[in-house]
């Protein structure tokens, strides 16, 4: 987090209004919340209580759950209507289950009753609503930012490093340059291609991309080229390369280190003087294309080791970026972790604010070698899991393990292990015939997960993993499109 934001936030960031009609209660609290530094106002009804909100009060609310003009529920909703920012916390002393937990489940930051240990949890309550709030309006204020950066505002950051690359990236946009990004698994390179694309001057064009390590040899060729009628057996038509479906737009050769050295050649032309012949033909096509290209390995080195063609290489990296891992810049991580929780808690229709301090912590504190995505996949499971309004440091860990990073393993490496999931694919699916498409086995799969849960959805939800949503959404046959 820079100084910049924080330092914005800390104004409405140390505001607390109690609304509660016990002077003592509200003395004495003044008292202690001031002495930590907070800025304290008071109202002794709702109506007073709504009339200082109304007039922009920002910050959080203690709310007494009894008031003698208006219901405790009844004022929260007016207050969520006014300025549905500022998290409210009740205290009452007349505490119930069921309140607190219809109060939780409107969105109530907090539920204390009064008692012994009021302070210390109100304190730690309070704190954790300011750091909420000024969470939110940090992930507001950036998201402004960013739809004014246009293709570039899905790329969320406070990174200096991060902010200076895409300062670089906003002079190229709209020229055709080829750009080249390095970087590790997961640090958004396919991100950054699309947003260069959509930034620029050939938004309305397509954007084409080919995995060069997804596609075996045999075929990479005539995927990205195309082919004529007749060119080799099976090919009963002519078909469009990918080189031809990106015209005029971007094509992004994803893993571009993988690209075998005949068709290193064959790239260098068309780089070269922008033309190319399908397989198995004559003619000679011309495109107007952009090409973004990404790898995971230090291509030089590549080019070092003999591995690319270094002339190939000059070309593809005109302009080239490094990424860097989420780990060298560690301040992403809050921002980012954010952002995927409000995703992925709207998409399983959960009602979740943030992560508790413990569980921010372990997050701040993970290496993530697996970097962004690793960040995403750890958080849609914490979310998939969260009992609470919050995600507590329990989630992650069970997540960290069950992602096999750090933290205690809960489940074994099925992959690996004889009789494992390799294994047993192996048995089910021997040759390359007897595989079923990704669209099949996962409806199959699906079907068996639900037959064994006997039909329960939740349960098989949670052996897979996922969560109801996701699950309603494959049973729907949305499945496999990731
Ligand atoms: N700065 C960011 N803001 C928001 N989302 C991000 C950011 N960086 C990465 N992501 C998300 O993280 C995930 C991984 O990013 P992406 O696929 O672009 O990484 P990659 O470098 O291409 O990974 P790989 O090398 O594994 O292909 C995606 O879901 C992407 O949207
Ligand atoms: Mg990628």
């Amino acid at each position: 987090m820079t100084h910049g934001l924080r330092g914005g936030m800390l104004m409405a960031g140390s505001n607390i209004l109690i609304i509660d009609d016990y002077p003592q209660l509200v003395d004495f609290l003044e008292e202690r919340l001031v002495a930590e530094g907070y800025h304290v106002t008071a109202a002794s009804s709702g109506a007073h209580g709504l009339e200082i909100i109304g007039q922009g009060f920002a910050g959080v609310c203690l709310l007494d759950v009894r008031l003698p003009d208006i219901g405790g529920l009844d004022l929260f909703e007016e207050i969520k209507t006014l300025n549905p920012n500022i998290p409210v916390i009740f205290i009452t002393a007349h505490a119930t289950v069921d309140m607190a937990v219809e109060a939780t489940r409107r969105g109530a930051f907090d539920f204390i009753a009064k008692g012994s240990d009021l302070l210390k949890r109100l304190n730690v309550s309070v704190k954790n609503a300011f750091e909420l709030a000024s969470m939110s309006e940090q992930l507001k204020t950036l998201k402004g930012q960013l739809s004014e950066r246009g293709g570039f505002g899905r790329i969320l950051t406070v990174s200096p490093k991060m902010n200076a690359i895409l300062k670089t990236l906003d002079s190229v946009v709209n020229s055709g340059v080829t750009v080249l990004v390095e970087g590790d698994s997961g640090t958004g390179k396919e991100l950054i291609a699309r947003s260069i694309h959509e930034s620029g001057s050939r938004k309305n064009g397509p954007f084409i991309a080919v995995n060069c390590a997804g596609i075996p040899e045999t075929l990479l060729e005539s995927e990205m080229f195309g082919y004529e009628k007749g060119a080799f057996t099976g090919a009963n038509t002519r078909k469009q390369g990918r080189f031809e479906a990106a015209d005029k737009g971007t094509l992004f050769l994803d893993e571009v280190g993988e690209l075998p050295r005949s068709l290193q050649a064959k790239l260098l032309r068309v780089l070269q003087d922008h033309s190319f012949e399908r397989v198995g033909g004559n003619e000679t096509i011309t495109v107007d294309v952009r090409i973004i290209s990404a790898t995971n390995r230090n291509l030089k080195e590549e080019v070092t080791a003999g591995n690319f063609r270094e002339d190939l290489f000059y070309r593809l990296s005109v302009f080239p970026v490094r990424l860097p891992p989420l780990a060298a810049r560690p301040e992403d991580i809050p921002i980012l972790a954010q952002f995927f929780l409000q995703r992925y808690a709207k998409e399983e229709g959960k009602n979740l604010s943030g992560f508790d301090p413990t569980a921010m912590a372990l997050l701040k504190g993970h290496p993530f070698p697996g970097n962004v995505r690793e960040l995403e996949n750890l958080v849609r499971h914490a979310v998939i899991l969260a009992h609470d309004r919050e995600i507590t440091a329990d989630d992650v860990r069970t997540t960290m393990g069950s992602h096999g990073v750090g933290g205690e393993s809960s489940k074994p490496a099925l992959d690996t292990e004889p009789g494992g999931l390799d294994d047993r694919l192996a048995t089910l699916f021997p040759d390359a015939d007897s595989l079923p498409t990704m669209r099949e086995l996962q409806a199959a799969y699906l079907m068996h997960a639900l037959s064994l849960a006997k039909g329960n959805v939740s349960r098989a939800a949670r052996s897979l993993s996922v969560g109801r949503a996701t699950m309603y959404r494959w049973m729907k046959g949305d499945i496999a499109d990731d």
